[in-house]
């Protein structure tokens, strides 16, 4: 590990550039482990390795850019230098809807800061990233320097976040989780970054194109049959467009075709396990309860599982659990609103604040509601907000600390001052 951190940072991305080719080269075999394990269709799971492949080319980037400051010094006989330098072993502990992604956005910029990294998958989806471990060996990566532990999150997840040679500790998963980790973290002082979980806003004003917000919002919300961190939770529709909206979206719903991801034209897999199934199940039958009004779907699909059918719930109100829980299931709850102000308001009334997402023609109203959201990421007219070059993370309750872009690798390294004085 000691050497690592002493290789020429040229090493150390052109190791990283051959990991990235050979994900790529092995699209269709990871693809495959990972519609296998995880569920998503064979299209998605190949968009998720070239999305985590992209990190691990971002990431060799920027290990050449790792670079220190010299600054103003407040008297003529010193110097005032920082340096930049590897925090030491880091410890991540990933979520099963990303398998590839979730590793790679951590693993690649500890790697390009000359750490080391133990990742711990999660119990669902451990293939995906033993397959990309060894992809980085063949790459050339010394070995122990990226190293996979399988097995229960309740036995490993301490030891990561409290064993004192573990000095940063990365992890995507629940706000709930993400506490937990961090409380333990604390003993030792670790860096943390925490990915936690989201309650997208999405907002559609009366003066949006409705096709685009359309389109916008099924990539968004049927991403891995609505399992991801950032998709749309709550949609917030003026109250002058509902119906046009409602009826574009009925049909871009019923388009959706469920079934086992290893089939081409499957556009929506099965949800993780029974448990994600029941929370579903529960958040539709309370909005039901209290008034919701089933569009389309609203059950178990047929095909039986852990299928369940893509569903749009009408007159959706704050009453309502799925209004404050994150759905992670393909259903669309829709929530109507008469003034921006009421609609940013309802957007901001949650105590996380990872991903959320306005549809607009109005550039005023694009920076007045952009910057009034309570939120990391604001997707503007998009509903797909991620890519390596983004500053990935949120706010509040959603966790801090930002993956990708050219802040991602700031928490796997330590600010070093030294003070040369003498000079003269
Ligand atoms: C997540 O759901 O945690 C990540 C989603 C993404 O990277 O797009």
């Amino acid at each position: 590990m000691n050497s690592w951190k002493h290789e020429p940072a040229s090493r150390r991305a052109a190791i990283l550039q051959k990991w990235h080719d050979l994900l790529v080269a092995h699209t269709e075999d990871l693809a495959g482990i990972l519609t296998a394990e995880q569920g998503k269709p064979l299209t998605e799971a190949r968009a998720e390795v070239a999305y985590g492949a992209d990190y691990v080319r971002w990431f060799a980037g920027e290990a050449l850019r790792i670079d220190g400051e010299i600054l103003q010094a407040p008297s003529p006989d010193k110097r005032v230098i920082v340096l930049k330098q590897p925090v030491g072993l880091c410890a991540a502990i990933t979520p099963w809807n990303f398998p590839i992604a979730m590793v790679t956005r951590k693993v690649a910029p500890a790697l390009a800061a000359g750490c080391a990294m133990v990742v711990k998958p999660a119990p669902q989806t451990p293939f995906s990233c033993l397959a990309i471990a060894e992809l980085a060996l063949r790459a050339g990566l010394p070995s122990g320097l990226f190293s996979v532990v399988t097995g229960e999150a309740s036995v490993i997840g301490p030891v990561l976040s409290t064993h004192p040679l573990v000095r940063k500790l990365s992890f995507t998963g629940s706000t709930k989780v993400g506490k937990l980790l961090i409380a333990q973290a604390s003993g030792t002082v670790k860096k943390v970054t925490m990915e936690l979980g989201g309650n997208a806003p999405f907002v559609v004003f009366e003066d949006a194109d409705l096709e685009a917000a359309v389109t916008g919002l099924m990539v968004s919300k049927f991403r891995a049959s609505g399992q991801t961190c950032i998709c749309a939770n709550r949609i917030l529709v003026h109250e002058s467009i509902r119906e046009r909206f409602t009826n574009l979206l009925k049909h871009a719903v019923s388009e959706l075709r469920v079934g086992p991801g290893t089939q081409e034209s499957i556009t929506q897999g099965p949800l993780i396990d029974r448990a994600a199934l029941n929370k579903v199940e529960h958040l539709v039958s309370d909005a039901v309860a209290k008034g919701a009004r089933v569009l389309l779907g609203g059950r178990p699909h047929p095909l039986g599982g852990t299928f369940y059918e893509p569903t749009i719930l009408d007159g959706c109100t704050p009453a309502m659990e799925l209004w404050h829980e994150e759905i992670f299931g393909p259903v669309v709850a829709l929530y109507e609103f008469s003034t921006e102000e009421e609609a940013v308001a309802m957007a901001n009334d949650t105590r996380v604040g990872l991903a959320s997402y306005v549809y607009t023609s109005d550039m005023r109203r694009f920076w007045r509601v952009g910057e009034a959201l309570e939120y990391g990421m604001v997707g503007v007219n998009t509903g797909a907000i991620s890519n390596a070059a983004a500053p990935f993370g949120g706010i509040k309750e959603s966790g801090y600390g930002r993956e990708g872009s050219s802040h991602g690798i700031d928490d796997y390294l330590t600010l070093k001052y030294l003070c040369l004085g003498g000079i003269g």
